[in-house]
């Protein structure tokens, strides 16, 4: 049975932008995130604190959290690595914040320089720290079926990653199909697997739509359960240590179906489009979602 009422995690602002070349500019990310708000998001990761030699783009997330208006009812997450992450999302006043690790051992290393084991010694004490501050941590997995070195990942081996995240003290573990390969039968394997050790209500979906599965595979985790599912605004995005991984799945594509499948999101469609529409042109590409596209086509 399908959930009725699903949260949508926007991750436009921080996995859509942090692949991109092209500056963009604080107040062009402000601006997002506020356009974001207002089509209803709840959740809208804003950046990341992690190095700037790693990722340039998200150089500039104190900045941007000090610009956004904060909204009750509405979090702002950051992603964070490390202790030194976690100083800086403190600082900027950050409430809630995200862990990432991977379920393979060569995406663990390009992606945060340091093993899988080694990963989760150095969440444990950031978790512990920011709860005892305060703040709501979520815990993302990466390369949950295949890893762009490794090929296929052992659902076993996430389920494990999972349960040592829910154990450590992150509320929602994100499973990420980071190169978006994806096929619904997979996801579901992977499901069954994980939600033997971690209660589906703490799971959510993330999904790349490298391959064109995206949606297909959020239909199958959401007949599973699953009742969060994160998306990206335009379909923007992509990981810097997976090479050719497009964009996460459109948020626009997301919400048409779980419109036309009568399930509860809060967010309207029209001006999460917009949100799209005004990233887009900053970017200088047409928006990555086929229902942004059909809906611009409608209003002519
Ligand atoms: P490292 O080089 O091993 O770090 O990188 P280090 O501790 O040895 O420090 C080296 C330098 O980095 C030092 O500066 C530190 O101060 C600095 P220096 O002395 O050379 O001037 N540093 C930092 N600066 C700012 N903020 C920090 C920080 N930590 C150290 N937090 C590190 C290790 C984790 C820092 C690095 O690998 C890194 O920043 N990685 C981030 C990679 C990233 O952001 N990837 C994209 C997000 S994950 C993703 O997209 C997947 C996801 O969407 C799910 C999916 O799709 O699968 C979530
Ligand atoms: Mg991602």
């Amino acid at each position: 049975m399908l959930p009725r009422e699903v949260r949508m995690v926007e991750v436009g602002p921080r996995d859509g932008l942090q692949n991109e070349k092209q500056t963009v500019p604080t107040e062009v990310k402000v601006r997002l995130i506020e356009m974001l708000a207002d089509a209803g998001l709840t959740t809208i990761e804003a950046g990341s604190f992690v190095s700037p030699k790693w990722v340039p783009q998200m150089a500039d997330t104190a900045a941007v959290m000090a610009a956004v208006p904060r909204r009750s009812g509405v979090s702002y997450p950051v992603l964070v690595p490390n202790m030194k992450g976690l100083e800086g999302a403190l600082a900027s006043g950050a409430t809630e914040i995200a862990v990432f690790g991977a379920a393979s051992e060569t995406f663990s290393q390009k992606n945060i320089n340091c093993s899988i084991a080694e990963s989760l010694e150095r969440f444990a004490p950031v978790v512990a720290a920011a709860r005892e501050a305060g703040l709501k941590v979520r815990g993302y997995i990466s390369t949950v079926i295949d890893c762009p070195y490794e090929g296929a990942v052992a659902p076993s081996a996430v389920a494990d990653i999972a349960r040592r995240l829910l154990r450590m003290g992150c509320y929602e573990i994100s499973l990420g199909d980071t190169i978006g390969t994806a096929t619904p039968g997979r996801m579901q394997l992977l499901l069954d697997e994980v939600v033997k050790v971690v209660p589906v209500e703490r799971l959510a979906v993330h999904c790349h739509d490298t391959y064109g599965q995206a949606l297909v595979n959020i239909y199958a985790a959401l007949e599973k359960g699953v009742a969060v599912v994160d998306s990206s605004v335009a379909g923007l995005g992509g990981c810097p240590y997976a090479k050719g991984a497009t964009g996460n799945v459109a948020s626009e594509d997301v919400l048409y179906m779980l419109n036309g499948l009568g399930l509860r999101t809060g967010v309207d469609l029209d001006k999460l489009a917009a949100a799209g529409r005004y990233i887009s042109g900053v970017l200088g590409r047409p928006p990555a979602s086929k229902a942004a596209q059909a809906l611009a086509a409608k209003a002519g």
